[in-house]
């Protein structure tokens, strides 16, 4: 156990691992099946039954052995469940990360969980149930898929790179005006640009070195808290798309391959400041 953490990370990162792939199953059986649907904040942002029974299911299998723990949950924020991070751990949930994909059976769906504590994640899992890959860090341990090393690319500047990019679940014109100008000019210079649907995949295949680069503001703490360390812990920077130091709760993240790629792009982005989770 690392002397400084009041958790035995080994042993968290058992039960997420256990109760993940229990609710993998349950994910796994809904995605071609009818689903009850509703909207959150706008017309595309939605909700199914399954992300609210997934999130219930995580959150009291990790209660039961952790009762002290705090939690942020996609869903429970919804609800208007507030918490603030502090050096009690936190786990940062999203139950169907890539909900819109669930929704039309698109097999990039990932259930995300981090472990946070003094507002820094020490561990992650980002699991897809329907493709069956596991993807795991704990701080200073490196990072793995489904139990092998995975690592960054060697990408070191945009013209060798694929890119990952999302439109966000924002549409005012302001916002899709800074996406547009985004996108065409990493298009213009990148190998490619890929939208994964969900912001744990894309973080995920930067870490497996699939993908070299991924920018997105107005994301969430939940979307990213895992994929951060697991990004970190294949070799790869996590950064504000600003350039500055990444912070979970400010909404906007660039992950890359290397320190070269994460300062040639932000220069070039148009900023967006969404309000903190
Ligand atoms: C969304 C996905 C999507 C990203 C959005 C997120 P959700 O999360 O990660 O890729 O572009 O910003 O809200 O709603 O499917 O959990």
């Amino acid at each position: 156990m690392n002397s400084n953490c009041p958790v035995n990370l080994h042993a968290c990162m058992d039960l997420i691992t256990k109760l993940s792939r229990q609710a993998g199953k349950l994910i796994k059986s809904r995605i071609d099946q009818e689903k009850s649907i509703e909207t959150k904040a706008n017309r595309i942002d939605f909700v199914t039954e399954t992300d609210l029974e997934v999130e219930k299911m995580l959150i009291e299998g990790i209660k039961n052995t952790y009762p002290s723990h705090k939690f942020i949950g996609e869903e429970s924020f919804a609800a208007g469940t507030r918490e603030k991070l502090s050096s009690t751990p936190t786990w940062v949930i999203d139950p169907v990360d890539g909900t819109t994909n669930f929704v039309h059976g698109y097999p990039n769906v990932c259930i995300s969980i981090g472990l946070v504590i003094d507002c820094e994640v020490q561990l992650g899992v980002i699991f897809n149930p329907i493709l069956d890959m596991f993807f795991r860090a704990i701080k200073g341990e490196g990072a793995y898929l489904n139990d092998e090393p995975i690592r960054v690319s060697d990408s070191k500047c945009l013209s060798d790179s694929l890119v990952s990019v999302e439109y966000g679940s924002l549409r005012t014109d302001e916002f899709t005006g800074i996406v547009n100008h985004n996108i065409s000019y990493l298009a213009k210079h990148a190998h490619g640009i890929r939208s994964g649907g969900s912001a744990a995949w894309n973080l995920a295949m930067v870490a497996k070195g699939a993908s070299d680069l991924y920018v997105e503001m107005g994301i969430h703490a939940w979307d990213i808290a895992a994929g951060d360390i697991i990004v970190r812990e294949a070799g790869g920077v996590v950064i504000d798309p600003a350039g500055c130091h990444f912070e979970l709760m400010n909404r906007r993240i660039l992950a890359a391959s290397s320190q070269e790629l994460a300062n040639e792009i932000s220069p070039k982005l148009k900023q967006y400041f969404p309000e903190h989770d």
